[in-house]
């Protein structure tokens, strides 16, 4: 390349990059706009909260699977013939912000209808239902955390480069502090939420003394458990349980689940000559038009 040539490039080169980093930075925004407006009209002006809805609300990697699991066993009779715990206690915003469901699709739901969420008490949609908020000791949820970003989101960086990053809120749920704090203001005194409809958990406790937050579960949610069924719910809701299932509820599956992918369905049929079947005629004299108009009718 001559030096000409060279130059021309490089002057063309920076206003053209200057162009795409703000037409990708103004299309993000745009983006974010749009999916808030979209979430707020789906929870706040169409989605129904009705009294015996349950809203498991947590910063990430705070023990919101385990409390998942807890409250299936407990409303339902726990069968584990299912593909994913998801499927039992959807994971609320995320349905929406993918718009997977929408008001309808919640409406469809049998009650008592249990939600996963990690919304911040100021996004969570009000009204006349129950919210189980579990925190868990910050340190524990950064380095929990930090593993999550490594194994599942792609993360580089060592644990300090993750730190920073957790400190200033600048992961995708935001600032642990923030969330945790808000929810414990919210538990206490709210205009929008009585404190009686809020139970607050920790992570410790239920590690240190499950059965005692076992009871203050069942009795705040107002479910009748015969005594007999609790050893099993208390074995089904183990760590080592869980962990033998551990497909039942991790993140991938769950993704598969929530956005409607089917297993075993990408090497299909492998066949020769059956798409014709599946094309009525009004398909198949379009399709044809097509083919003449680009003159591949003999390929
Ligand atoms: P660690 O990474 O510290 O092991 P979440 O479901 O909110 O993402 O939380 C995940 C954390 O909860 C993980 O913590 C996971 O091991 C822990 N956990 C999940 N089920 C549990 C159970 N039955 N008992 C104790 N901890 C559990």
């Amino acid at each position: 390349m001559d030096i000409k040539t060279a130059h021309f490039k490089k002057a063309i080169f920076a206003p053209v990059s200057l162009a795409a980093n703000t037409l990708f930075a103004a299309s993000d925004a745009i983006n974010d706009i749009a999916r808030y407006v979209h979430y707020f009209k789906v929870a706040n002006l169409e989605f129904k909260p009705r009294a015996d809805d349950i809203f498991i609300v947590t910063y990430p990697r705070s023990g919101t699977t385990w409390l998942q699991m807890i409250l299936y066993q407990l409303a339902t009779d726990g069968s584990m013939e299912i593909d994913h715990i998801a499927q039992k206690v959807p994971w609320f915003e995320r349905l929406i912000d993918y718009r997977i469901w929408n008001a309808k699709d919640f409406e469809a739901m049998d009650s008592p209808r249990l939600f996963k969420s990690h919304l911040s008490a100021k996004d969570m949609p009000k009204g006349d239902c129950k919210y189980i908020y579990m925190v868990r000791n910050g340190y524990d949820v950064a380095v929990s955390y930090f593993e999550f970003y490594c194994s599942h989101l792609g993360f580089k960086g060592d644990f300090d480069d993750f730190f920073k990053k957790f400190i200033d809120g600048d992961v995708q749920f935001g600032s642990w502090f923030a969330h945790a704090a808000d929810w414990k203001a919210m538990s206490k005194t709210s205009d929008s939420i009585k404190s009686s409809q809020i139970l607050f958990l920790k992570f410790e406790d239920m590690k240190n003394d499950f059965d005692c937050q076992l009871d203050k579960i069942i009795n705040f949610a107002g479910f009748k458990i015969p005594a007999d069924r609790l050893p099993e719910i208390r074995n089904r809701c183990s760590f080592k349980f869980m962990k033998q299932h551990e497909d039942k509820f991790d993140h991938i599956t769950s993704q598969i689940w929530e956005k409607g992918y089917k297993r075993s369905s990408f090497i299909r049929e492998g066949k020769s000559g059956q798409g014709k079947r599946r094309f009525n005629l009004e398909q198949e004299t379009n399709f044809q038009s097509l083919l003449k108009k680009f003159h591949i009718e003999e390929l």
